[in-house]
């Protein structure tokens, strides 16, 4: 048993090493593989890897998935992590379930010569992955390509286990699509567009097919002063769906995860989707294993609801999505001189934005 651990252990690092070398985008290295605290090695492996090889569910009620080994007690922590622009979400899942009376000591910096002090996060009260002690924590806001270091550990009063130090940068370059204002919005391209039309419209969906479907749908809402402008709108909500999972973005920030309201963070059973709030108001969608994020918040200069739609570089989505914000296209991707900017839902080009937003709107959306 000790030696299928020590190989899964050096496997995952290997596995996690050789992807950061793919792509430029979002580094994730971890170093310094895992000690043996009281003798039996600990496997410390990403959430989604975990899900791909164990059945969680083995040893609880649940059905049991039988091309899945049956988790291991007592000898697994799985971890989250993931970066935006400007935020890095770390979560960490106890599954030896020998930290439940215990607390995550992390510290991270930017500046290697400047090591701060441990600070100690609490179990998250409400929110429990697959019924394990689940410690959630949100750092940020950096600048994007900000390389930061996380040095972690689960600690009890019987003893601790390192997760060891983590080295994540945000988005680099930081380039989402997104839509704000009156309404105001940015395509993957970044070429600017108003468009102020009164139905829900398409910003960006999965058009190839790819392990990780994604749709994210905006509504306009009624026309906000017809004393100051009689076409300004805003966007009201939005829709997120991905998987199986279903996301309704409302007002102020609130965010409804398969009809449920989300008030602390929280991850699909499938690890699919996961909800990070950062502040009252702004909150982070992010799929760890599809490479998107979505950031949805509320403006408090303009009291406008905000949509940021990010794609990593190493996302199985690239080329693969169309919508309003355009397609994604790879870093390397030559842009044809002289094309017209808009992305029209039959494939055309345009430079006429009300003919852009009509093309993506969702049929029998208009009021
Ligand atoms: C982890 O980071 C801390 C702080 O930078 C450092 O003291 C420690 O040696 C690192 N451990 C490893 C194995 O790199
Ligand atoms: C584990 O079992 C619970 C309860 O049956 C179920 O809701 C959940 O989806 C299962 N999780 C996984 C990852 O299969
Ligand atoms: C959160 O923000 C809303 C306005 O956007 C405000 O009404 C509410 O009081 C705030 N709640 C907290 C706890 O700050
Ligand atoms: C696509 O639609 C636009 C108008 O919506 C039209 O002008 C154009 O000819 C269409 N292109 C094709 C290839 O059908």
């Amino acid at each position: 048993m000790g030696q299928l651990f020590l190989f899964l252990t050096a496997f995952c690092i290997f596995a996690a090493i050789h992807s950061n070398e793919v792509n430029g985008k979002v580094i994730v290295t971890r170093t310094e593989v895992p000690t043996e605290e009281d003798g039996e090695p600990v496997l410390i492996i990403p959430l989604d890897e975990l899900l791909k090889t164990y059945d969680v569910n083995a040893t609880g009620v649940g059905k049991r998935q039988l091309d899945l080994i049956p988790l291991p007690a007592g000898t697994v922590i799985a971890y989250v992590i993931f970066a935006t622009c400007e935020y890095i979400s770390f979560w960490a899942m106890d599954i030896t379930m020998k930290f439940k009376e215990g607390w995550l000591e992390t510290r991270h910096y930017t500046d290697p010569n400047d090591i701060p002090g441990w600070s100690k996060i609490s179990q998250n009260p409400w929110f429990s992955f697959s019924g394990v002690p689940t410690f959630t924590i949100t750092l940020g806001p950096f600048d994007p390509c900000t390389k930061c270091h996380i040095d972690s550990k689960l600690q009890s009063i019987e003893g601790f286990q390192r997760l060891g130090n983590f080295t994540i940068s945000t988005d680099c370059p930081c380039d989402p699509g997104s839509g704000q204002g009156d309404p105001h919005y940015v395509t993957f391209d970044k070429n600017h567009l108003e468009f102020n039309g009164p139905c829900s419209y398409v910003l960006t969906e999965t058009c190839v097919a790819s392990d990780f479907d994604l749709k994210v749908i905006s509504t306009h809402g009624e026309v906000i002063s017809r004393f100051v402008n009689n076409d300004v709108r805003r966007i009201e909500s939005a829709k997120v769906t991905t998987g199986a999972h279903v996301l309704d973005l409302r007002d102020n920030g609130v965010i409804m995860l398969n009809g449920v309201l989300v008030t602390t963070s929280v991850l699909t059973q499938d690890a699919l989707v996961g909800v990070q709030i950062v502040s009252n108001g702004t909150d982070i969608i992010f799929s760890a294993s599809g490479k998107w994020w979505i950031e949805w918040s509320k403006n408090a200069r303009n009291n406008r609801n905000r949509l940021f739609v990010g794609i990593h570089k190493d996302s199985d989505l690239i080329g693969k999505v169309c919508g309003m914000l355009g397609h994604k296209q790879p870093e390397d991707y030559v842009h044809i001189e002289g094309k017209l900017p808009y992305l029209l839902a039959n494939g055309s080009f345009t430079d006429n934005a009300q003919e852009l937003g009509h093309s993506w709107e969702v049929p029998g959306s208009c009021p």
